[in-house]
């Protein structure tokens, strides 16, 4: 299976808080059939001030202890970025890096707050469209809005979005709402991919297969495969 949202690169956001939890994260991704990791740290003006110039020393550093330590992974680079203004400028500007590409378009991994979708979102998503970004965006599930009123996603679907669900929202490890909505947008085959959000050992684990079993009985198996190896291996082409 293929992840493109983790939090595993160590020190630069509220992920993995050491080298040695990294590489257990990363252990424990194996071990649940997890091949490729796509490294997505926080790029949050004000929380995270991260950006390409951040994230790639210490990518660069993490690709060498994967290696080191004899892992059967294969790495990449990217950012879950949250929506504000500051993306007007610093997309044109090239710090933000993308998830790959989806039918011509790059793909940005894009976060609202988990409180609400704010004001405007609609016409920065419109913007990015326009500039030839798709944003995939990320965990919609556990968005509070959208909890409240599910027809608040749709503005989204009709612009032509592409949507990332956790893995463990799926399973039902973010309480029965997330599930949920799991469950509706799946039903309603607006999901991507799923993606783990792996942020620690304990509590946000680098699983996906108990997502994909959940998946697997409400689409079926070749479109569950769709959403853990197909889709995610065009989007970071592989
Ligand atoms: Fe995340």
């Amino acid at each position: 299976m293929i992840d493109l949202h983790s939090h595993l690169l160590p020190g630069i956001d509220d992920g993995a808080s050491s080298l040695a939890e990294a590489l257990t994260l990363a252990q424990m991704a194996v071990d649940d059939g997890i091949s490729h990791i796509t490294l997505t740290p926080h790029i949050h003006t004000g929380r995270f001030d991260n950006d390409i110039s951040t994230i790639s020393p210490v990518f660069s550093a993490f690709r060498k202890a994967i290696e080191q330590a004899g892992l059967p992974l294969t790495l990449a680079i990217a950012g879950e970025v949250r929506i504000s203004d500051e993306l007007l400028l610093q997309i044109p500007q090239k710090k933000v890096p993308f998830l790959g590409e989806w039918r011509g378009k790059k793909v940005l991994l894009l976060e609202l707050p988990h409180s609400h979708i704010p004001p405007g979102s609609e016409k920065l998503v419109k913007w990015l469209l326009n500039q030839g970004i798709v944003p995939m965006i990320a965990h919609p599930e556990r968005n509070k809005d959208v909890l409240r009123n599910f027809d608040l996603i749709n503005p989204f679907v009709e612009m032509g979005c592409l949507f990332q669900l956790t893995a463990m929202s799926v399973s039902g490890d973010f309480g029965r709402q997330s599930e949920l909505r799991s469950l509706q947008m799946l039903e309603k085959g607006w999901v991507t991919i799923l993606a783990t959000d792996a942020h620690n050992i304990k509590h946000r684990p680098p699983v996906l297969s108990e997502g994909f079993e959940v998946a697997k009985k409400i689409v079926g198996e070749v479109s569950a495969r769709a959403l853990v190896l197909d889709n995610p291996r065009v989007i970071a082409g592989l």
